[in-house]
Order: C-alpha cells, then structure tokens, then sequence
C-alpha cells in the first residue's frame, strides 16, 4: 500500500488532534506519505466534531467541493473519521457518496485496513465505470463505527479493546533542530464519557468512559521525554475521574487492557477508590511527576468540577512541574438551567471548588499564580433573562483568565435534542453570547495586566501568528504565489501548528528586523516577544524561558527576554 499521498485535516478538539497524530503514525509506517495541500492528495481524510452544528457544516462545504475534483480524479478515495462519521453512520455516505471510509473515534485502529480496501474497490469501480452509473459518483463504502448500542457495556474480561493498541502504537522519534515546536504532545489517559449532559454528542460518539492502564502512560510519558518532549497535556473528557483499578484489570495477548469507569456518586473530598489496588489521578500525576523528570511540564484537560479531590489539589501543590492551570467548564450559572443540563453540580459547590483550588495553589508571591479557565453554553432551552444574569454573575465572580463562550446548538441524538425546545431566539443567544465576551474580555485583560513587570517561565511555542503571516507575504512576493486566507491554521499532519492564534488588534507594531516569538505560561497565558535577529529563534523555540513581561493585551501578554537569560543565549 505504500506510494499513496495523504491529506488530514483535524476539526476540533484536543482528542482529535491527537487522534489524527497517532493515524498519521500507523499510515507512515505502512509506506503512506503525508501533504499539506489537499490537490496532491490521493486520499483526503477529515477527522470531524459534532459538539456544535457549526463544525459540521465546514465538512459537509469541504465534501461538496470534493465531489467536483472526484469526477476528474476518481481514484481519489476520501475518509470521515471522528464525530460526524460516528453520529450520522452511513447515512452520511447517502448523502454524500464522495465518501468511501467512515471511521468512528472508537475504531480509528481499523483505519489502515478500511483505507487498503477502499483503494481496492475504487479500482474495481473504475473498472466498472459507465455513464450511467460513473464510479466518481459511487462510494468504496468502507465503515467501522462503533454504534451507540454497542457502548461498551459488558464486563471487563469482555472484550480486549483493540483501540488500545493505537495508542501503543504512537511513533516516537528523535526531535531534530528542525522540529522544536514538536516538544508538546498529548497523552490521553482516558477515553469516552460518562456524563451524559443533555447537550452533548460526546457519550454517543466517543463511547462509555474508559481507563488506561497506568503504565501504559507512563511509559508513553517515558518514550516521549526520551525523545525531546518537555510538556505533556493529559487528555479525558473528565480527565481528573480517571482511576484505574488493578485487581479487575484483564491481560489481553500480553497487554493489560483499559478499564470501564465506575461512577462517582457525588460529593467526594477524596478518591472514594483510593486504596492499595487502585491508581487514582492524584497517584497518576504523582507517578509521572517522580518517573518521568524530563517532562518539565505536565497539564492535564479538561476537568469536571464536581469530585474534584483534595488529594490532586495536594498534590499539584506538591509536585512544581505540574502546572498551576484548570480548565472547568461552568456552562451556565443558574441551579436550575444546571439541573436540566445534566450537570450534578450546584454554582455553589461550583464556586466551592475554584476557592478551595485557590486556596491551595494561587501563590502569585512564588511566581504560581493559579489560572482557571471555563466553558459556557449561552441560550440552554428554557434560559431565562434571570438565569442569564445569574451566568454573567458566576463568570464575574470565577475570574477566569480565559473563558469558551458558545450559543447552544441542539444536536440530534441528545437528550435536550429530543426533549427540551430549542426555544432561545438567535438573536437573544448572540446577544448573550456578546455579553458573556465582553465580561471576560475585561476579566482577562485585568489579569493579564497584573502580569505586567513579572518575569515568566514561557515555553517558547514558534513563531507568533504574525510573524507566519508576515513570513507567508514575503514568500507570495518573492514567489508570485497568491497569500494564503488569513485566519486559523488547522493541525494538518503529526504534531501541532507552531503559532497560536492572536487576534490582530492584539499585535503590537512590528519594529524591522526582529522576529516575534510566541509561548505559553505555567498557567496557560500566551507570551509574544521580540528577539532583535531572525537567526536567533531556532535557539528559543522548544526551551521554556524567563520572559519579562511589559505590556498585556486581554489575550495576550508582550514580553522580551529576561536581562540575564538573554545574554546567555547569546
Ligand atoms: N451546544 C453548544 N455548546 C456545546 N458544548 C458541548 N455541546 C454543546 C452544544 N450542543 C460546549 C460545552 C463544552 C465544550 C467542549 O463545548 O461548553 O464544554
Ligand atoms: Fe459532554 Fe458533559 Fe461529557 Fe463534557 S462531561 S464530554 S460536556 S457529556
């Protein structure tokens, strides 16, 4: 199968990202090779999200423009994975017959297998090609999904979980000069979810919550350090439930198998599995903490407020290399919208948690100040003014340093879906949109000035948006080539962007011969600094590095390099 040319583009969240990172691995050991620019592709593959209904019209737009380019390359085979390929299963093929492989999140390990047989079926298609039925109009009809009836449901001892192996599967290699921005990477520690908030596709398409074994982690954690990594973001959908218990573990083939998550039942101050045999996330981060020293940072997204234990606030608190950083979706502060979204928790226990997290781990006098950001979901059916207002009151009291603001989008398969109309009017979620916005755009921009005369520990990402921006212009110049769209960069192949986005109005005035660099904080905050000569970046890009920091923008901070630490990269 080796010689064919891939194409991925990666829709949503972090999991994603790290999805198509781990399927980009398997591919380029099979021979495949990989492309930026979707026209010299042989097989394009999109892995998709169907939290709100707006990334999935980006797919449907970017599959339409593919059935064009099918007729004049009909061997071109085209995949769906993640989310949308998931929820909409192969009615999604109906729809569109330009697909050839659907690929949930639960079965990405059969990926390579779907994609040598639909290059084979596009090549008997061809062979049967008539105007009547043209094969550019027909679909290899590939499918691995899971089905959301076949939640893992069984018993541990039921089935080995062969997704597993994917993430064994992660292809560590060296990180050369070249490659700096590559010393960040994802872990997942825990896949699916169990939560079932009533506006959530999640559960229907990821699956049951499951855990993986321990060492599996740390190992990866291990494998990645060796290879260069220094920041390791652990990922879950509620990733501080993780809790792996050995005595119930299952050794398939050799290999030790992710477990079911049990449920909490609510109002913990400790793992209430804590115990001999279990692995809580409070031991998990402590592990990789002590095992793991290379890696100088280590995060962990995205977290849900309700059980959030002491013992991990201790030992955050503890351990300096764990990052004083939270992310904990809110979604609304009103009890009653929080009942109806399925949440399990008060504003008040809410609010508990984030003082009780302060109380613990906001030591802005020793450089740690704690970070928190959260989500919010404005226009819920049945949000009244009153419930609105009590969310603008929850925002302004949590003091997020940044927060996710989105307009309820209902999503088929859900719950509010089915029960709850979706009866907010537009404009009235815009609005409320607007509002939450702007409250957070003074919150943060209140908190970055507090920044303003400290020196921070950055960790130097690449090049500020900016700075590509201005690169790409230099290059159209000299090249006659037409810019490239302004606007996000998506992951497209192994490993992340190497800028981060930031709005124009943000930048400061560019001074000629200077190269801005972008990064981030022990708490999540973004850094651009100058560095006076171009040449300089390849020594700063994958360092952490103390940033003076001497202006501050509501997403951003502006920096230059701390006097002493300066003169040493020179
Ligand atoms: N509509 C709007 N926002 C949603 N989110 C999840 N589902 C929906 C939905 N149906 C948001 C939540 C979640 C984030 C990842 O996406 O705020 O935390
Ligand atoms: Fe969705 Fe709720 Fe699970 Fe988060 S916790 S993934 S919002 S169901």
């Amino acid at each position: 199968m080796s010689g064919r040319t891939v194409y991925i583009e990666t829709f949503g969240c972090q999991m994603n990202e790290l999805d198509s990172e781990l399927v980009s691995g398997q591919l380029l050991a099979l021979g495949y090779t990989f492309t930026t620019s979707p026209v010299k592709a042989d097989v394009v593959l999109y892995n998709t999200c169907s939290v709100r209904e707006h990334a999935e019209q980006k797919v449907w737009s970017r599959l339409g423009e593919l059935r064009l380019r099918k007729q004049l390359q009909p061997a071109l085979v085209v995949g769906v994975l993640g989310c949308m390929a998931e929820r909409d299963g192969v009615d999604l093929i109906r729809r569109m017959p330009v697909v050839d492989v659907l690929c949930g999140p639960g079965e990405l390990d059969k990926l390579p297998g779907l994609l040598d047989n639909a290059v084979r079926t596009r090549e008997s298609l061809l062979a049967e090609d008539s105007p009547f039925e043209p094969a550019s109009e027909r679909s290899a009809s590939q499918v691995a999904l899971q089905g959301s009836t076949s939640r893992r449901s069984g018993t541990l001892a039921a089935a080995a979980d062969s997704l597993e192996l994917l993430d064994l599967s992660r292809s560590v290699s060296p990180i050369d000069s070249d490659e700096r921005g590559r010393r960040s990477a994802y872990v997942r520690i825990t896949r699916g979810c169990n939560k079932f908030c009533t506006y959530c596709v999640v559960p229907f398409t990821r699956g049951a919550e499951v855990h993986r074994p321990p060492q599996h982690i740390i190992d990866e954690c291990k494998r990645l350090a060796d290879a260069g990594v220094i920041e390791v973001t652990l990922l879950g959908q509620t990733v501080n439930h993780y809790r792996f218990e050995h005595g119930a573990s299952v050794v398939v083939d050799g290999i030790t198998q992710p477990q079911k998550g049990r449920s909490y039942t609510g109002g913990h101050r400790r793992d209430p599995f804590a115990g001999e045999t279990t692995t809580t996330f409070a031991d998990l981060l402590a592990r990789i903490h002590e095992e793991v020293p290379g890696i100088q940072r280590l995060r962990f997204v995205t977290s849900y407020p309700r059980d959030f234990g002491d013992d991990v606030l201790e030992v955050m608190r503890d351990h300096p290399r764990i990052c004083r950083y939270l992310h904990v979706p809110a979604q609304s502060g009103s009890d009653r919208i929080l009942k109806v979204m399925n949440r399990g928790y008060t504003t008040g226990e809410y609010l508990e948690f984030l003082d009780r997290a302060r109380s613990y781990l906001h030591q802005p006098e020793i450089g740690r100040p704690l970070m928190i950001s959260g989500d919010f979901i404005a226009g819920f059916p049945g949000e009244t003014d009153e419930d609105f207002e009590l969310t603008m009151r929850l925002l302004e009291r949590a003091r997020y340093k940044n927060a996710f603001i989105f307009k309820y989008s209902p999503r088929p398969g859900t719950i509010a879906f089915d029960k709850l109309p979706d009866d907010v009017p537009e404009e009235v979620k815009r609005s409320r949109n607007g509002r939450l916005l702007d409250a957070q755009n003074a919150i943060s921009a209140n908190i970055s000035a507090a920044q303003v005369g400290l020196t921070l520990n950055v960790f130097v990402e690449g090049l500020s948006v900016r700075e590509r921006k201005k690169r790409a212009r230099e290059r159209a110049c000299g090249t006659g080539l037409p810019t490239p769209a302004s606007g996000g960069v998506s992951l497209t192949l192994r490993g992340k962007s190497l800028g981060v986005e930031v709005e124009p109005a943000e930048t400061q005035p560019e001074s000629p011969g200077t190269i801005q660099l972008c990064g981030r904080t022990d708490g999540d905050l973004i850094v651009l600094f100058d560095l006076p000569e171009a040449d300089q970046a390849a020594d700063w890009v994958g360092r952490i590095a103390p940033i003076l920091i001497t202006s501050a923008g509501a997403l951003s901070l502006f920096g230059e390099p701390a006097p002493a630490h300066a003169a040493s990269a020179r």
